[in-house]
C-alpha cells in the first residue's frame, strides 16, 4: 500500500491461502533480492509478518500509514502482508522488506505496486522505514532503488507516489528520489498529494506530466 489502503481492498483481491503452493501466474521480472548501499531488499513472505507488525503498529508508523478513522491491529498486518503477497504471485513484482546489510536488523518495507489511487491503474513505490532510524536518507535510498527496477526490469516510462498532504518527511523522499508534485487527490475518501516520477524527464524539472 501507500501510505495506506481500505480494508474493502483485502476483501475484493481475496487472502492469499492457496497462492504459494500455486503455479505463479507471472515469473518474477523484479529480481526478489536486491541490495542498496546500506540494506538488502528480500520479496515480501509471510516471515516476515511479526517484524511487519511491530513497525506497522507503532502509533508513530501507524499515524501516517493507516486511516486516522481505523484503529488496525495484527490481522490487518496480516491482511495487507497476503495482500501484498498475491500481487507477487500476479504481477512478477512487488515490495520487498529491508534489512541493515551489515547487522541484517530490519530497517523497513517498500517497492512498486500496482495502484490506482489516481484513478487509473499504476505502478507507485512505497516506503516506510523504523523509527529508529530515520533522518538517515534511508527512504531516499529504498525509493531510488525502487525506482531503479520499474524503469529497468519492469520496463515502465512514469510511477507515482503519493502521501498525506501533512506528511513532510514523505514528500521531501518523492522530491530527493526525483518525483514532481502533479495535484491533490481523494483515495479511500482521504486526501493525498499525488507525485510523479518520468523516466527520461530531465532532473530538476517542474513538470509532473510525463
Ligand atoms: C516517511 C519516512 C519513510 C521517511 O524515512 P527516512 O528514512 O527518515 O527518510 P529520509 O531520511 O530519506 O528523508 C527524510 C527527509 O524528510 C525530512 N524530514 C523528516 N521529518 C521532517 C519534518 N517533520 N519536517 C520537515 N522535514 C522532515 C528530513 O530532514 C529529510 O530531508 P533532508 O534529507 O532534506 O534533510 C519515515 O518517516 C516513515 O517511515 N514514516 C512513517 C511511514 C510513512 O509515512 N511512510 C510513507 C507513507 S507515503
Amino acid at each position: 500500500m501507500g501510505p495506506f489502503e481500505p480494508r474493502s481492498a483485502g476483501r475484493r483481491e481475496g487472502a492469499l491461502r492457496t497462492a504459494p503452493t500455486a503455479q505463479p501466474i507471472s515469473a518474477p521480472i523484479a529480481p526478489e533480492r536486491i541490495e542498496t548501499f546500506r540494506m538488502v531488499g528480500e520479496r515480501l513472505a509471510l516471515d516476515h509478518e511479526d517484524d511487519l507488525a511491530t513497525l506497522l503498529l507503532d502509533p508513530r508508523v501507524a499515524e501516517t500509514m493507516w486511516s486516522p478513522r481505523e484503529t488496525r491491529t495484527r490481522a490487518d498486518v496480516r491482511a495487507g502482508l497476503e495482500r501484498k503477497l498475491l500481487h507477487w504471485h500476479r504481477h512478477g513484482f512487488g515490495q520487498w522488506f529491508f534489512r541493515d546489510g551489515a547487522t541484517g536488523a530490519m530497517v523497513g518495507r517498500g517497492g512498486p505496486q500496482h495502484t490506482m489511487a489516481s484513478g487509473r491503474d499504476e505502478v507507485e513505490i512505497g516506503w516506510v522505514i523504523t523509527p529508529e532510524r530515520w533522518r538517515e536518507g534511508l527512504a531516499t535510498e529504498l525509493a531510488n532503488a525502487s525506482v531503479e527496477i520499474a524503469f529497468g526490469p519492469l520496463a515502465l516510462s512514469e510511477v507515482i507516489a503519493y502521501t498525506q498532504p501533512h506528511n513532510i518527511a514523505s514528500r521531501r523522499v518523492m522530491e530527493k528520489a526525483g518525483f514532481v508534485y502533479e495535484r491533490d487527490i481523494t483515495f479511500a475518501r482521504e486526501p493525498f498529494v499525488l507525485y510523479r516520477r518520468c523516466r527520461g524527464r530531465p532532473w530538476g524539472s517542474a513538470h509532473a506530466h510525463c
